[in-house]
């Protein structure tokens, strides 16, 4: 008989299969048992009818525990009432383990900390199965975008001896006899040696920032998507942003509205983002914009010019559109090193922000490179970082300079605004949080 999965079940129907998962919940009416089980594709009901299998089956399909690992073998039948549309009568079953004890995640509600403390069993449940398929939606659909517009995928290493993104926020490692390494806060400064070196890359990979944040959108330890083109400007840079952002929007609307469905999340909330059309603010301009939006508004702060948004400003701006917006051109002073001054005025870079609609802010922060070798090396100076670590990067500067872009896209910051989640937390398998080590 063959082995089919859930989620290619819609094939099978009115044959018969065997299916190899775990028991997540049942429930009995007079001659009927119905198993909701799970194998990892998707979720099935199976029923049991006294006059289909033995007696013995019939009455040991009553006491089966929670996450019961099980075979079923069964037709498969088409019925709407069921859940997915599909159900399988079964005709026999085999017991593969049986829990040892009860399963701690019952159908009653349980707390957040409860459930994250149990990770690497909530995993297994509903929701954390649809937000994990549409984060594996937007990783290969990554790979698919950059890679068909000749990007290739060029790994960056995780030990450094350098800070990217400033020094406050390095998780520092001891190396051998003193000698000190950081963990990677992105692959940047590595994927301009890989821009020089084969024209347009991406880098894909695990970034680390040591953030005593408690807040809803910061992890200690997320996963980045770099891309790095030689001779692309600026212009070009944000428009590959948002080619970027709406192929991955477009993506999980096709291929994960189950998904979706399941997180009760509107496919309405993310059309427009799918459809391009970025609106664009200067730093100027969201400024302006803020300072607006707190006439009529007492919860919106508005900030002097020259300082940064926090996540209260990033998120009313972003309320103002149905889809992701850009923030272009900030001041030098609040940016890192690296970021190519603006032609008509050097005193803003030629950076962007990219912000989420519905409140969820940054998610791409990109710019122009510095290209040019004596202004680079002013700009390490100004900053206070060690020249003699950021030698090999002013090689890139002495050797060939080029105008360069690129931009970093955060994973967990996309998959929870894209399957409208409240925290990052759930983004991702295993969170690693300032307030979180566990599992
Ligand atoms: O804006 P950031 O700091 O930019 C860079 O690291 C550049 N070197 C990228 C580049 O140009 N190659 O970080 C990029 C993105 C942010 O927009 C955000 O989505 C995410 O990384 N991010 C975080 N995500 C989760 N937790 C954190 N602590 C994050 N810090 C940044
Ligand atoms: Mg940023």
């Amino acid at each position: 008989m063959q082995r089919a999965y859930v989620e290619e079940i819609a094939r099978y129907e009115g044959q018969e299969v065997r299916l190899a998962g775990w028991l997540t919940s049942r429930r009995s009416k007079g001659k009927l048992h119905f198993l909701i089980i799970r194998d990892g594709t998707g979720f099935i009901q199976a029923t049991v009818f006294k006059g289909n299998v033995d007696e013995e089956t019939f009455t040991r399909a009553d006491h089966l525990r929670q996450e019961t690992a099980l075979e079923v073998w069964g037709r498969v039948k088409a019925d709407s009432r069921a859940p997915g549309g599909y159900e399988i009568e079964v005709l026999g079953i085999r017991i593969i383990s049986q829990p040892e004890e009860e399963y701690p995640i019952t159908p009653k509600e349980h707390g957040i900390d409860f459930l994250m403390d149990h990770r690497h069993l909530w995993l297994r449940h509903r929701r954390p199965w649809a937000v994990m398929r549409i984060r594996d939606e937007i990783e290969r659909a990554s790979h698919d975008f950059f890679s068909e517009r000749g990007f290739i995928r060029f790994d960056t290493p995780i030990l450094t001896p350098n800070a990217v993104e400033g020094t406050t926020e390095l998780f520092e490692v001891d190396l051998f006899d003193g000698q000190k390494a950081y963990l990677s806060q992105s692959g940047q400064l590595y994927a301009e040696a890989g821009a020089l070196a084969y024209g347009r890359v991406y880098t894909f990979g695990p970034t680390f920032r040591a953030e005593r944040s408690k807040t809803r959108r910061h992890l200690l330890e997320f996963w980045m998507v770099e891309p790095e083109a030689a001779f692309m400007e600026h212009e070009e840079n944000m428009a590959l942003q948002e080619a970027y952002v709406s192929y991955l929007v477009g993506r999980v609307l096709e291929n994960r509205s189950r998904e979706l469905e399941l997180l009760q999340r509107d496919p309405a909330a993310l059309e427009p983002a799918a459809a391009g059309q970025y609106p664009r603010l200067s730093y100027r301009e969201a400024i302006e914009l803020l300072s607006r939006l707190a006439e009529s508004d007492e919860s919106v702060e508005p900030i002097p010019y020259g300082e940064d948004f926090g996540a209260p400003h990033e998120a009313a701006i972003s309320r103002q559109f149905d889809r992701p917006v850009f923030i272009e051109k900030y001041p030098a002073s609040i940016k890192a090193f690296y970021m190519q001054p603006d032609d008509k005025d050097p005193s803003l870079v030629k950076n962007d922000d990219l912000l989420a609609p519905e409140g969820y802010g940054e998610i791409i922060g990109g710019s122009e490179r510095i290209h040019e070798p004596g202004l680079l090396l002013k700009r390490i100076r100004e900053h206070g970082l060690p020249e003699e670590v950021f030698d090999w990067y002013m090689d890139l500067r002495r050797y060939g300079t080029v105008p360069h872009s690129g931009f970093g896209l955060g994973l967990e910051r996309t998959v929870a605004w894209i399957a409208g989640l409240s925290h990052v937390r759930e983004a991702i398998p295993f969170p690693r949080m300032y307030t979180r080590m566990r599992p």
